[in-house]
């Protein structure tokens, strides 16, 4: 396993996650069919984000989540795992082919009935979404450059008290490299001044595999 966060080395990283809630064969299994796809499965979240995840979800008692970057599923998995019972998750991605590993997983540990995907551009599905929608839990991890719109679309759907969640924020450690300046790390940096600046939040940005943003609407 390698990690995903920069600041681990592969020995720390197997000790974190062996110090987490254990995987099971759903997990393992759909970790080792992404890795089949190559270079790509690094869009992957890390295992011990993935348990982390499902707690906060417990925590919160989410009923209704939204996540924007689906891929091959696994932390659709990790959310859909958490909700309440007869919560629901609805998935935005584009790719047909990913997505397809993602519901056969969804299929396999029992959780498809509680997850809705759409395929199409995220930013039309969530345009598309009610104003009330009273989102207890949104999870951003789609193309970077949209970011910001996805973070706008969703904070004034989410009710007080619940929680947005954005992954990449330290994007391998260039936010703070001045040399770095190509579109992905500027709307990154954009991305996390917005969210520090906005008051209808609270926010930590967490050193959780490659920088995990968790933002209370107040
Ligand atoms: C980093 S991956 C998501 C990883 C996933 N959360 C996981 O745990 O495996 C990003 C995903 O965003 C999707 N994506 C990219 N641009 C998009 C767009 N405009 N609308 C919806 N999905 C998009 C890609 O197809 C890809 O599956």
């Amino acid at each position: 396993m390698s990690p995903k966060s920069f600041l681990l080395d592969d020995a720390l990283a197997r000790y974190l996650v062996e110090h987490c809630e254990p995987l099971d064969d759903v997990q393992r299994d759909l970790i080792a069919a992404t890795a089949e796809l190559g270079a790509v499965a690094g869009m992957q979240i890390a295992p011990e984000q993935g348990a982390f995840m499902t707690l906060l979800t417990r925590l919160v008692g989410v009923r209704r989540a939204v996540e924007v970057g689906t891929f091959t599923g696994y932390s659709a998995l990790c959310i859909a795992r958490g909700l309440v019972p007869g919560g629901r998750l609805l998935c935005c991605d584009v790719h047909e082919g990913w997505t397809a590993i993602a519901r056969r997983a969804w299929a396999r540990a029992g959780l498809d009935d509680r997850i809705e995907l759409r395929l199409a551009p995220a930013i039309e599905t969530l345009r598309a979404l009610p104003v009330d929608e009273a989102i207890d839990l949104a999870f951003i991890d789609a193309d970077k450059q949209s970011y910001g719109a996805y973070y706008e679309e969703l904070v004034v759907r989410l009710r007080p008290g619940g929680l947005l969640l954005a992954d990449n924020v330290l994007w391998g450690g260039a936010v703070v490299d001045p040399t770095a300046t190509d579109a992905d790390v500027r709307a990154i940096r954009e991305f996390n001044d917005r969210v520090t600046a906005d008051p209808r939040v609270e926010a930590v940005l967490l050193p959780v595999a490659d920088g995990l943003t968790v933002a209370r609407k107040r």
